[in-house]
């Protein structure tokens, strides 16, 4: 059996509160953001350096411009998760917002559009709502739903995993059904790899991937949380995956995200952060090496939200050794109004 090596990076935690380590201390956590309710779903537009999430719950996309430093955000009507920009005109973004699949074409300075809904969701299960999605490297859009969430707990069985394409807009492809909480989602170098998230699982699991026909097969499991209860706690939640095919969980409910080996599932490291639910991250920055990593504050008790200030930021990790990969763009429509894939037009009020 291959032994798990686990780097615990606790010298990386900053204090409630205090600025980040000194630049010397590598790997460093830095604060980017004023914290939200529930930031999620982060992406990174590297053709112009833009890191957008997600407020989930207050139906707020973010822009943050890496470099002009600014961040900006507007409001859509409902529920919203992911964001991730279109491929053929950078600011036409597509979201999940409630249970349907929606463009809006915003700048990050001028009005946005209006929020064009493009295809339905889950129309079976009318409390449930979109959580985690990507786009494949076809410009294919993978993203699922969960059941309702609220004091009692989650009702189950109620995501779906779908794929999206132009041509399917009428009737989304079911790929993984049923399942309860569908979030992280990566797909290895080689691209013939998919790793897939149902959070209460506590696993990743991992698919064979045919890039040519986006079809999902082989379904193992390469990591359960459940394993490593003597170093992690908290439920795997969104994922990213870097140049050497490690991925990086973010642990909700763990305070940490973690390195896992994605061909043998062995825990490389541990990076605490100061907040306990930690939702997910992306690789950004010019040159690819900067961990950009969301947290909520949604499910803290006041008490905790007095002990985690921070808890809802977006956090920025530098000094970690690694890079990301490009991620995919969304390829649905040319722009806001383009017909071509003969997607219905409902303007949403
Ligand atoms: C969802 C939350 C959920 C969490 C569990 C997130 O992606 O948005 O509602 O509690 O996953 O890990
Ligand atoms: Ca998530």
């Amino acid at each position: 059996m291959a032994t798990t090596v686990i780097a615990l990076l606790a010298l990386v935690v900053p204090i409630w509160g205090l600025p980040p380590l000194a630049p010397t201390q590598y790997p460093g956590v830095y604060q980017l953001t004023e914290p939200v309710d529930h930031a999620e779903c982060p992406s990174w537009d590297y053709r112009n350096n833009i890191l957008y999430y997600v407020n989930i719950h207050e139906g707020q996309v973010y822009r943050y411009d890496y470099d002009q430093g600014n961040l900006a955000y507007i409001t859509l009507d409902g529920e919203v998760a992911p964001v991730i920009p279109s491929s053929r005109d950078p600011n036409l973004l597509i979201v999940g917002l409630d249970r349907s699949v929606a463009a809006v074409e915003w700048d990050g300075v001028s009005d946005p559009s209006e929020t064009r809904i493009l295809a339905a969701l889950a129309p079976d299960f009318p409390t449930s709502r979109v959580n985690d999605g990507k786009a494949d490297k076809q410009g294919r859009l993978w993203i699922g739903t969960m059941g309702y969430e609220g004091p009692d707990g989650l009702t189950p069985d109620e995501g779906i995993l779908y794929q999206v394409t132009c041509n399917n807009l009428d009737s989304p492809l079911i790929e993984i059904a049923p399942i309860n909480i569908s979030n992280g989602l990566a797909w290895n170098a080689a691209n013939d790899k998919f790793f897939y998230i149902d959070t209460p699982s506590g696993q990743v699991v991992q698919y064979s991937y045919n890039d040519e026909t986006g079809e999902i097969s082989d379904r193992k499991v390469v990591f359960d949380v459940n394993n490593h209860t003597e170093h992690i706690v908290g439920g795997p939640d969104g994922m990213t995956i870097d140049e050497d095919d490690n991925l990086w969980v973010a642990l909700y409910g763990g305070g940490a995200i973690i390195k896992v080996d994605s061909s043998n599932g062995d825990l490389l490291e541990i990076v605490p952060l100061p907040a306990l639910d930690v939702t997910s991250a992306i690789w950004g920055g010019p040159d690819l090496d900067i961990l950009y990593v969301t947290t909520s504050r949604v499910s803290l008790t006041d008490e905790q939200k007095l002990e985690q200030p921070a808890a809802g930021a977006v956090f920025a990790i530098v000094g970690l050794g690694t890079k990301g990969r490009p991620t995919f763009e969304v390829d649905i429509l040319g722009s806001i109004d383009d017909e071509s894939c003969g997607a219905k037009i409902a303007l949403r009020s």
